[in-house]
């Protein structure tokens, strides 16, 4: 028996090695690794799509996700059979290519962290896999490619597209929470991200869940000694509460601004759709007043029991996502 994955819906998929037309038993997509008959391939055959080697191992590109700051994002699978799924990160311009190489340096780090929780929260950043200059068209660029995680699938930009008058308050409290989680991991590990912004939270609509990307202008952190920020991304420039000696505070005051936003406020001091007593400690949070993510924690949930009551589930709506 051998498990692959339904290209369409990513079930699993089950069959016998002799069994080359494999049915989806949930969407009812066929795969068909090779002719009726033929030995089974030892990998995805050549249909013209793009690959990429990296490494030593070749990706097949299945779709771009996301157009970054400074690179491209593609989604693709590693073509061997029971090939993982990955996420290919391709730099566009190989000047950037130390940012890149420090967000591969800290995602190691961190993943290597001696704090308390690193087996838990190191699901919550991206998984590194490789890192390698590759020619593309003629042109050296930097590619990293990282594990894929199901169901991460939404930025908290696509999220506020999708609910532009702002989600529900308990959908806005358990995404501080989770984000707040990882970073009080982050900081505890001596790390601050920098640009805790809407394009670098992703989300689980289903399961209460916040991964946080984009780790490229992290820095090394401690009480006495405090760095700046080595880039800032334009977009998002008015977000930043400070680009020098930047702590924990700075990285608590932007996820607070990622969820005002997320709650429909169009300022940081405007509350969207949260309660007062929960707006108050938002507004608090976004303007420096915590230094403990893991404080702030037990601050947020003491003030949503009193503004929500007890912790309910309370799944994000998005398309594609029957809940
Ligand atoms: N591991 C991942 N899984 C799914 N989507 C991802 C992942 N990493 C990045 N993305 C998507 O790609 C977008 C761009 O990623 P990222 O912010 O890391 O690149 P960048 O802006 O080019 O570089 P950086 O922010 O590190 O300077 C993200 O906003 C997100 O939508
Ligand atoms: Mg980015």
């Amino acid at each position: 028996m051998r498990i692959e994955f339904c290209s369409t819906c990513g079930a699993p998929l089950e069959a016998r090695w002799s069994k080359i037309v494999i049915e989806c038993r949930y969407c009812g997509a066929q795969s068909t690794p090779g002719e009726e008959g033929a030995p089974v391939p030892s990998s995805i055959p050549d249909d013209g799509r793009l690959r990429i080697a990296v490494s030593g191992r070749t990706y097949l590109i299945l779709g771009q996700l996301a157009h970054g700051d400074s690179s491209d994002v593609y989604f693709a699978r590693w073509v061997r059979r029971l090939g993982e799924l990955v996420v290919v990160k391709c730099l566009r311009c190989p000047s950037d290519s130390d940012l890149m190489r420090r967000e591969h340096a800290f995602l190691e780090r961190l993943r290597h962290s001696p704090a308390t929780g690193t087996e838990r929260f190191a699901a919550r950043i991206p998984e590194p896999i490789a890192l390698s200059p590759v020619r593309v068209r003629g042109q050296e660029r930097m590619i990293a490619v990282r594990r894929w995680r199901s169901g991460f699938l939404h930025s908290l930009e696509e999220v506020r597209r999708q609910h532009p008058r702002g989600v529900e308050p308990g959908v806005a409290i358990w995404t501080f929470k989770r984000l707040l989680e990882v970073l009080d991991w982050s900081h505890r590990s001596g790390v601050v991200h920098g640009a805790v912004l809407p394009p670098h939270v992703l989300i689980h609509p289903r399961d209460h869940g916040a991964m946080l990307v984009g780790w490229s202008t992290a820095g090394a952190w401690s009480r006495d000694a405090r760095r700046g920020l080595i880039a800032i991304s334009r977009e998002w420039e008015s977000w930043y509460p400070s680009r020098n000696g930047i702590g924990p505070e700075h990285d608590i005051a932007m996820a607070a601004r990622c969820v005002l936003w997320m709650s429909g406020a169009t300022s940081f001091n405007e509350p969207g759709r949260l309660p007062p007593g929960l707006a108050e400690l938002l507004f608090r949070a976004s303007s420096g007043g915590y230094d403990e993510a893991g404080k702030t924690i037990e601050q947020v949930s003491k003030r949503s029991l009193e503004d929500l009551g007890q912790p309910a589930y309370c799944p994000l709506a998005m398309p594609g996502w029957s809940i």
